[in-house]
């Protein structure tokens, strides 16, 4: 048996079971084996969940860029480490070996130390998909620096808010970008953020698209000359197990962003471990990922899991329509993908499109299919399984979050039989349970409850950055020594998981997670709006979109209520990004209200979803007559 590499279904209930008889023997164990470490731990875990403090490998010193990529130049120095797929299907694809990471990594890292980043330093990493930003993550973690990726498609307010969360003081980022046949001024919204970041000392510029943008002197160089001129040599700076590596910002259901904080230990060993399991990964496969590094899924399982297991990972810079919709399985039969991992949001929305744009393809090299973000549907399901997988291929459903680090409940590819909608199995050393809301645990199956997890895991979050208290009110104070998710969760006869969806107020849009605070907060700020609350519904490709109910100051009829329009979902781009629009916005002459004044959102949600036949007793309401009137103006 190999707790390592799991390959049948009796070898996962044996792991699993000793995972749970002793976790830290099981995790003493995977990371004595799999990993080098400059120091060995003193201890293997040490948690209260009350107040709440969780540390692995307590004592242990280690540098996770030797793990991902030095220990493997002894034996795949000239294998593909990252293959760099351009947006431009006609550009030649860059592969870049292990050895030439490791230069390319050294080189960076000796850059930032030039510039005074230090051990501990915040590092705000603000790129497109393209090669600079995997090996600026990786920089960072040579030397100690905390990175901090925004996805590119953020908007200025929304980068400027996490730069200064955090403190950081150098921003890395690129003159511009390219998505599909737009090209972005990356460089543009930086110099906006950072009209509001006094911090920011100094700004790295890679060169891109090779458009004109303005360099602040004194703040601003080229990345690329410094690269030149930097030495290809950089000592791994020596980390201790609990010394944060990155942290990582998500939406809450209510006011700024959490910074997420990540440690370097046991980050690597569940990540790493999960990569194993969740993908199969053999030795010469190549696996591609097509999550943007923006988000904790590329963090996870495009750069560290990966490159730990001396993978190679695709880095893919387009979209899944340009040039059209066959794009990713020309990638596919281009690089003969042996694993392939994306979000039910791109499933649906190329399910909607011709058939053609898939079987022009061989995908024959597919081993297994990955989906990760939000609930599949059983109709896209079935679309990956037959069309992409041809019903030859396991269909990965993976649930976890930003705050898990990794992958804790999915299928074993192989091993674990797949159901449609179902996530399936616990991973090992993962307890799983459901709570009711009067806080009890639900112990029978067949029943549906909230999603916790009772016991500490390797990869959890351990704070959000400078607010320890918010940590542990958001996750731990619901339900007393639990980690609470945020998540339903549907537990069937046999154990089997499938996840029902947000129970707070996080709506998932095409995999994004966003908060209704937040969006509230910013059409609130347009002068003609007095109140605003925003709901889910759902969406055919989307998963779910945004449905905004909003209350104007002045009723009169007289404003172009388009243009209105328009201007909330400006305000909206301006503070959040463009991902955060509202599908639909309803003028309303009210929102109706408990008699504590709380929003009844149930109620909006229910609207929108045009589901008006059970309200429930809304006579308790404040203001009841408002319900009939958006009822009939609903769209
Ligand atoms: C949702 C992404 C159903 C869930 C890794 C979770 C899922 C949130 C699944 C975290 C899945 C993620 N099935 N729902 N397989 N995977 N979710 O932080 O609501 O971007 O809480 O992490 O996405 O989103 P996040």
């Amino acid at each position: 048996m190999s707790n390592y590499h799991i390959k049948h279904l009796e070898e996962y209930w044996q792991v699993y079971r000793k995972s749970l008889r002793n976790p830290e023997v099981f995790w003493e164990e995977i990371a004595e084996e799999h990993f080098l470490w400059r120091k060995r731990w003193d201890t293997v875990l040490d948690w209260d969940f009350s107040k709440p403090e969780v540390k692995w490998y307590e004592g242990a010193e280690l540098n996770i860029t030797e793990n991902c990529i030095d220990r493997h130049l002894t034996t795949r120095a000239d294998k593909t480490a990252i293959l760099f797929e351009p947006n431009d299907p006609t550009a030649i694809a860059e592969h870049i070996t292990y050895r030439q990471l490791h230069e390319r990594v050294c080189k960076f890292a000796n850059v930032l130390k030039d510039q005074g980043v230090q051990k501990g330093d915040r590092v705000c990493i603000y790129l497109p998909m393209i090669p600079e930003l995997a090996i600026s993550v990786l920089a960072c973690a040579r030397i100690g620096a905390i990175h901090s990726v925004v996805f590119a498609g953020f908007s200025a307010t929304a980068l400027a808010t996490r730069i200064n969360d955090c403190d950081c003081k150098i921003v890395l980022t690129s003159d511009g970008s390219y998505r599909g046949n737009k090209t972005i001024d990356l460089k543009g919204i930086v110099d906006e953020a950072l009209t509001s970041c006094p911090g920011i000392e100094k700004v790295l510029v890679a060169k891109r698209t090779n458009t004109d943008i303005s360099m602040k002197s004194g703040r601003d160089q080229w990345l690329q000359p410094l690269l030149d001129a930097a030495s290809k040599e950089c000592e791994a700076t020596i980390m201790k197990a609990e010394d944060p590596l990155f942290i990582l910002y998500t939406s809450g259901s209510t006011g700024k962003p959490k910074g997420m904080v990540h440690t370097t230990g046991g980050y690597m060993i569940y990540t790493a471990y999960t990569f194993k399991n969740i993908f199969q990964y053999r030795e010469n496969d190549v696996y591609w990922c097509t999550a943007d590094i923006g988000w904790i899924t590329g963090h996870s399982y495009i750069v560290y899991g990966p490159l730990a297991n001396g993978a190679t990972t695709v880095l893919f810079e387009g979209v899944p329509s340009y040039p059209d919709f066959g794009r990713f399985w020309e990638i596919v039969q281009k690089h003969k993908i042996t694993q392939f991992y994306t979000a039910p949001t791109a499933i649906r929305a190329l399910a909607k499109e011709n058939l053609d744009f898939v079987e022009k393809y061989d995908l024959s090299s597919l081993k297994v299919l990955g989906t990760v973000g939000e609930p599949i549907n059983e109709e896209a399901w079935h679309w990956y399984n037959e069309n992409i997988g041809k019903r030859k291929s396991p269909i990965v459903d993976t649930w976890w979050q930003t705050e898990t680090g990794g992958i804790m409940i999915a299928p074993i590819p192989f091993a674990t039989p797949t159901i449609p909608t179902y996530a399936t199995l616990p991973l090992p050393g993962i307890q799983p349970t459901l709570m009711n809301e009067q806080g009890e645990e639900l112990k029978n199956n067949q029943q549906e409850g909230r999603l916790c997890i009772k016991f500490p895991w390797p990869s959890m979050a351990r704070t959000i950055w400078g607010n320890h208290e918010r940590y542990r009110e958001t996750y731990f104070s619901t339900y007393k020594n639990m980690y609470f998710t945020g998540d339903g969760a549907f537990r069937d006869a046999v154990g089997y998981y499938r996840i029902t969806g947000r129970v707070d107020d996080v709506i998932i849009v095409s995999g994004h997670n966003l908060g209704t605070a937040p969006i509230e907060d910013a059409i609130n700020e347009h002068p003609a709006v007095a109140e605003s609350a925003i709901v889910g519904y759902p969406h055919d490709i989307k998963g779910n979109a945004l449905y905004g109910y909003i209350t104007l100051k002045e009723t009169g009829e007289s404003r172009d209520q388009d243009n209105l329009r328009k201007e909330i979902n400006q305000l909206i781009t301006e503070r959040i990004g463009p991902i955060a629009k509202l599908n639909k916005i309803q003028f309303t002459n009210g929102l109706p209200k408990t008699r504590s004044g709380k929003i009844m959102r149930r109620i909006l949600r229910k609207i929108a979803e045009k589901d008006t036949s059970n309200l429930g007793d809304i006579s308790t309401l404040l203001n009841p007559e408002v319900v009939k009137g958006i009822i009939e103006n609903t769209f």
